[in-house]
């Protein structure tokens, strides 16, 4: 039932300020400013010990990871990474006793990952879930985690369950950061900063008139280049792949601050970028990337906080607390790859030669 959608992927888009309200309803604790995530099964103590965490998942819920694992080094000062889980599984990775293994899965079913979760288990390591799927197989075989409450995605490219993925990493950040240093002034901020996203992605989601004209502007474009620095990088990156997947349209994603070691030979007025730039002290840095785009012709079109004087256009996003900002940059731009595929004709459920859930290597 697609609830008077024409496809899952919108009614997946729309349904986002209520996947969001799931997944922090019942979990924040404003006595201590904190968060209770039932079932993480790491006592404080433990929590203590941690030394680093390196987050594994595939495709998007890599990059989701990629978010979480700034948002643990941000709120928790934990060493953190992420890294695809296919490739950790094959290089023999150095299993540490005092790091905490995340794994990430909209399905909870991808080979590779709970393969990754296996070894792991198999080398005596402590790994969580952050998982949609309740009681899917890697939910299981994890020593325990956070539940990510999307609701089911029927779309085989995700959406919600990317920004409610983020959104649970932001809450487990929030809890091991209160364990640790993070102050009851900033866990409030930070609380402050989560109850506000519904409301700003329902705001988000009021443009979509405008950004359905932008994407058809771009729509006929051989290539698209993303960048951002930092919070904004892994944006970037699951902007790229959305539009890869289901509009078929070339993209390449590259921090911003990489430009100028390679990809800038690739800019001209045929290749557009699309940059990511929050209002945070790295703003005067994006601009200045802005600035080498123009100068070799190439039409930008920004993703901020506010217009930017060097785009062609800009969809000002509302602004967040900074460690947060990174879950509303991603929103329009799902949009935005929607409407690019659905100006060009596309099959937007199911893409070619993609699937909803990836169970064989
Ligand atoms: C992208 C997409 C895929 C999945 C990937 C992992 O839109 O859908 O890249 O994110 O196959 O799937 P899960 O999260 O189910 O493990």
């Amino acid at each position: 039932d697609m609830g008077g959608h024409d496809t899952y992927m919108h009614k997946e888009i729309s349904e986002q300020p209520d996947a969001v309200d799931r997944v922090l309803r019942g979990r924040i604790d404003d006595r201590f400013s904190t968060v209770h995530l039932g079932g993480l099964n790491l006592d404080a103590r433990e929590a203590r010990t941690i030394r680093r965490i390196k987050i594994l998942g595939c495709g998007t819920s890599y990059h989701a990871g990629l978010i979480g694992a700034g948002l643990i080094e941000e709120l928790a000062r934990i060493p953190a990474d992420a890294e695809p889980a296919s490739e950790f599984r094959y290089r023999n990775p150095v299993v540490d006793p005092d790091t905490l293994y995340i794994a990430v899965s909209q399905s909870g079913e991808t080979y590779d990952v709970l393969a990754a979760v296996q070894e792991l288990k198999r080398k005596g390591a402590r790994v969580l879930g952050v998982v949609n799927v309740v009681g899917s197989a890697i939910a299981r075989e994890t020593d325990g985690g956070v539940y990510v409450h999307a609701g089911p995605e029927v779309c085989v490219v995700s959406t919600k369950c990317f920004t409610n993925t983020v959104t649970a990493f932001a809450l487990l950040a929030l809890h091991l950061g209160r364990i640790r240093d993070l102050s009851v002034a900033d866990g409030k901020r930070v609380i402050e900063g989560l109850r506000r996203l519904p409301g700003q992605i329902q705001e988000i989601l009021k443009q979509e008139d405008e950004i359905k004209k932008l994407a058809k502007r771009y729509a006929d474009a051989k290539s698209m280049m993303f960048i951002g620095r930092v919070r904004g990088y892994p944006v970037a990156l699951e902007a790229s792949l959305k539009l890869k997947e289901i509009s078929y349209i070339h993209a390449e994603a590259y921090p911003a601050s990489e430009l100028k070691h390679g990809p800038l030979a690739l800019i001209e007025p045929s290749l557009p970028t699309v940059a990511i730039i929050p209002d945070d002290d790295l703003l005067e840095k994006n601009r200045a990337a802005l600035e080498e785009i123009k100068a070799r012709s190439g039409q930008i079109l920004a993703v901020a906080h506010q217009e930017q004087e060097k785009a062609d256009h800009t969809i000002v996003v509302p602004k967040n607390e900074p460690e947060l900002d990174s879950i509303l940059m991603g929103i329009p731009l799902q949009i935005f790859a929607y409407h690019t595929a659905l100006a060009l004709g596309r099959d937007i459920d199911k893409p070619r030669n993609l699937a909803k859930s990836v169970t064989v290597e």
